[in-house]
């Protein structure tokens, strides 16, 4: 993996691959290169993925990778903000896994990152639409200003939800200073 703190998107990998059954549906929010939407796709063969990002480039690079994938799992891509991700229907099914992989496209334009204020609508409209057993998995990148500001806001709204309903749990490689974090937000039956 070309990623320099690979670890957290490893351990992302790992429980998505855990929860997810071949039929569900999920949600990349931020599909960026499409590292996370193939991932995705080869875990639902017979399921369905939507995936947004905000970059005409990122749309084009994610149908590339999968490209050589085609066939299984139902790929949709959508030029929109992950803020209004709900405008795009008719969901096949309630999403068992909505994915976070917030911040800007390595290598990329670093301005184009994902914003405190539209990460935070997203995950209110995410919360409530995922299905009874469904879950989020939110990676953070506090390496960068606004970054550091999103990751706070997003932890400060996991550590409100209530525990009688929510499992949450934070992952963050503590050895290196900013490193990226990785939260999963699963709903408890
Ligand atoms: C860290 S990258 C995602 C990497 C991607 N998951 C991959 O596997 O390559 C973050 C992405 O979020 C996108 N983004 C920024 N603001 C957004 C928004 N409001 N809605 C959707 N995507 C957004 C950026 O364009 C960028 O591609």
């Amino acid at each position: 993996m070309k990623h320099p703190y690979a670890p957290h998107l490893a351990l992302a990998h790992t429980y998505w691959k855990k929860h997810l059954l071949p039929t569900d549906f999920a949600i990349d929010m931020t599909c960026g290169n499409g590292h996370d939407t193939l991932v995705l796709h080869q875990l639902l063969p017979e399921g369905e993925v939507f995936a947004f990002d905000i970059q005409p480039s990122a749309l084009q690079n994610t149908e590339e990778r999968l490209q050589a994938h085609r066939g299984g799992c139902k790929v949709r891509l959508f030029l929109h903000s992950h803020a209004n991700w709900d405008e795009a229907h008719p969901l096949p099914q309630a999403p068992r896994l909505i994915v976070y992989n917030l911040g800007y496209l390595p290598g990329s334009d670093k301005t184009v990152t994902t914003q405190t204020a539209s990460t935070l609508q997203s995950l209110a409209k995410a919360i409530a639409a995922l299905s009874i057993d469904g879950a989020l998995s939110i990676t953070c990148y506090p390496g960068h200003l606004i970054g550091k500001q999103e990751e706070k806001a997003v932890l400060d709204w996991a550590s409100e939800l209530p525990s009688a309903k929510w499992e949450v749990c934070l992952h963050r490689w503590i050895n290196r200073v900013d490193a990226p974090s990785l939260r999963w937000v699963g709903r408890k039956l």
